[in-house]
């Protein structure tokens, strides 16, 4: 009786020892935490994946530099984790060390910033904001809103403040900016500039064009943090964010919409950073053997502002006001 016993004792320890060194483990290399849009990206899968059964994530943050990643991912692979999440600073040098994660045969999933090697290396799934289009939604919203207030004929002053220079969320959306400028003749472009995708930066360069640009109507910033950041500036500066000088955000964190119920933003266009709820069904179905193209999923999108009602082509502006008790992030 008592052999029985240790040996059903010994199974079951057995049992638990190796559903315990089964986890799944995916580890994750995240660009940094330099705006709010990241910290809500990061805290989403975070959360997904400590809170899903037998998953392990091992997180690296790179703190906006390319090596510290470089080197976040060639642990990972020491470590032979099981899945990587990768979202690159920049878009440009990541072909040698992705290339080696292949090598590794460590699925690879892409998250929001897609690297400009994607096609040369394999991945698994990619999901990531459509750049180009939040760019022309942006310039867009400012050409129809001017219209809307029959300035459509009147000759604005406007400003694009770039996020991180060489990351494909700034050059998406630059390229977006620049192609629906085309399309209002009657915005001149007196500005264009780094704010790095920061609240520091962007008041930085804000306040200069400021004292450099005579007269500035529309701001567009290729994020809320930054567009925050130039608020403060117009503030200090004695002028009326909102009213002086449009301002259109992208993200739509929650502090971009308290600032447009505040009046003091005009509009956000937005990206999501909600990736949770596409990371883990498909790590579920990965761990079933489905396999997916090689194609980059782009979530759904809305565009918020002070009324509603900006018809975008693709989209109609949503009032911030009405939406702002369901938002996530
Ligand atoms: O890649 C997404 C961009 O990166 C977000 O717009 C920005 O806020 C972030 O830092």
């Amino acid at each position: 009786m008592k052999k029985i016993f240790f040996v059903a004792l010994a199974l079951v320890m057995l049992v638990c020892v190796s559903s315990a060194s089964a986890d799944v483990v995916i580890a994750f290399s995240q660009i940094g935490q330099e705006s709010d849009w990241r910290t809500a990206n990061t805290d989403d899968l975070r959360h997904a994946i400590e809170n899903h059964p037998g998953w392990k994530l091992v997180y690296d943050d790179g703190q906006q530099k390319q090596e510290n990643q470089i080197k976040a991912l060639r642990n990972f692979i020491t470590q032979d984790v099981d899945y990587i999440l990768f979202t690159g600073v920049v878009s440009t040098g990541w072909d040698e060390v992705l290339k080696e994660v292949n090598e590794a045969e460590i699925p690879l999933l892409l998250i929001d910033r897609i690297p400009d090697c994607a096609d040369k290396i394999d991945y698994v799934a990619a999901f990531g904001g459509d750049f180009v289009e939040e760019g022309r939604r942006q310039v867009a919203w400012a050409g129809e809103y001017l219209k809307s207030i029959g300035k459509g004929d009147t000759d604005v002053n406007i400003v694009i403040m770039e996020g991180t220079t060489g990351a494909s969320a700034q050059t998406g959306r630059t390229e977006g900016n620049l192609k629906a400028l085309k399309e209002y003749p009657h915005l001149k472009l007196v500005g264009q500039q780094s704010g790095n995708f920061t609240r520091a930066e962007g008041q930085a360069v804000m306040e200069s064009w400021l004292k450099s640009i005579d007269k500035i109507d529309v701001l567009i910033a290729q994020n809320d943090d930054m567009a925050l950041g130039a608020i403060d500036a117009i503030k200090a500066a004695g002028k009326v964010p909102g009213k002086d000088i449009i301002i259109v955000g992208c993200d739509s964190v929650k502090a971009a919409f308290d600032s447009i119920v505040a009046g003091e933003m005009n509009c956000t266009v937005e990206c999501t950073p909600l990736y949770g709820k596409f990371v883990v069904p498909t790590i579920e179905a990965l761990i079933r053997g489905e396999k997916f193209d090689k194609t980059v999923v782009h979530p759904e999108e809305g565009v918020f502002d002070m009324n509603g009602g900006i018809d975008l082509g693709t989209v109609k502006s949503i009032k911030a006001a009405d939406v702002i008790a369901t938002r996530q992030y």
